[in-house]
């Protein structure tokens, strides 16, 4: 990075529930504040979205804070549109996303899925961090998003919550928010999560786990209940792990020509 790169970045990590932001402090890989959020609009069509992203962006300062903004969206990105939206309105299926919030914010915007920016950032800067082997990060929240790094390098847009399960989804069955929804215990929700994660770990053979959410803050409640024969730990940036990504991926997306570059990590 050159000298001239700027120290302190805005994150913005978009759920199906609320959108969470921050001013990430690039240097430190943490956010330099406290994370705000406000409430994922109803519908959440991306005109809405992007307002809801201002509104954000403005409650974290961002006029006072340089550089592109990274953000984190819950779906397939791929050249700057976003083409799935299992959690957000359909209509984000083929649009122009990071146009849409280059627009809103009025600044350069780096897109990435939310869950490869969570992988991004625990593999950079926390639970993840110097591990030198396949790193899987999975992240419970609305849907399951999935995120696989090995040696620093994302492969982006896995979609392991979209596995068949016992008959359904699996992130219809295994998510936190099937969790609320079916007002399921630990003991019940973990066994649903263990067999996820055996499945998962069969396709995957991951060397490390890493899961993220803000169900992960709870994480002494059901990861004792697992039987994998992989470790599996909590996100050490916890729910903050989108925004911090997102951020660090907007500097690491942006070379000095103004180029996109590979999601490969900074070193
Ligand atoms: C989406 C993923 C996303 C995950 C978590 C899934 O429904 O397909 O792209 O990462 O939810 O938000």
């Amino acid at each position: 990075m050159s000298s001239d790169a700027p120290t302190h970045v805005i994150g913005i990590d978009i759920g199906g529930s609320s959108l969470k932001g921050g001013v990430i402090d690039v240097g430190a890989g943490a956010l330099a504040g406290p994370p705000r959020s406000v409430v994922t609009p109803e519908p959440s069509t991306p005109e809405l979205v992007a307002t809801a992203a201002r509104e954000l962006f403005d409650l974290l300062d961002g006029a006072s804070v340089g550089g592109p903004v990274g953000v984190a969206f819950p779906g397939v990105v791929r050249d700057g549109r976003t083409w799935t939206a299992a959690n957000v309105d359909r209509s984000w299926v083929g649009a122009p996303a990071e146009s849409i919030f280059e627009e809103a914010l009025g600044r350069p915007v780096r897109l990435i899925n939310d869950a490869d920016a969570a992988g991004l950032a625990e593999a950079q800067v926390g639970a993840g961090a110097g591990f030198p082997g396949s790193v899987l990060v999975l992240t419970f929240g609305t849907g399951i998003g999935s995120a696989l790094i090995h040696d620093r390098h994302l492969v982006p847009g896995l979609e392991l919550g979209h596995l068949e399960l016992d008959g359904a989804v699996a992130e219809h069955r295994a998510s936190a928010y099937a969790k609320r929804r079916e007002d399921l215990d630990w003991p019940e929700w973990s066994a649903r999560v263990d067999r996820y994660l055996n499945h998962v770990g069969r396709l995957v053979s991951p060397d490390l786990v890493v899961v993220g959410g803000a169900i992960s803050a709870d994480a002494e409640q059901w990861l004792p209940l697992l039987h994998v024969d992989f470790p599996v730990v909590p996100a050490r940036l916890g729910n903050d792990a989108g925004a911090v990504g997102a951020g660090l991926y907007a500097l690491t997306a942006t070379a000095p020509d103004g180029q996109p570059r590979t999601a490969a990590l900074a070193g």
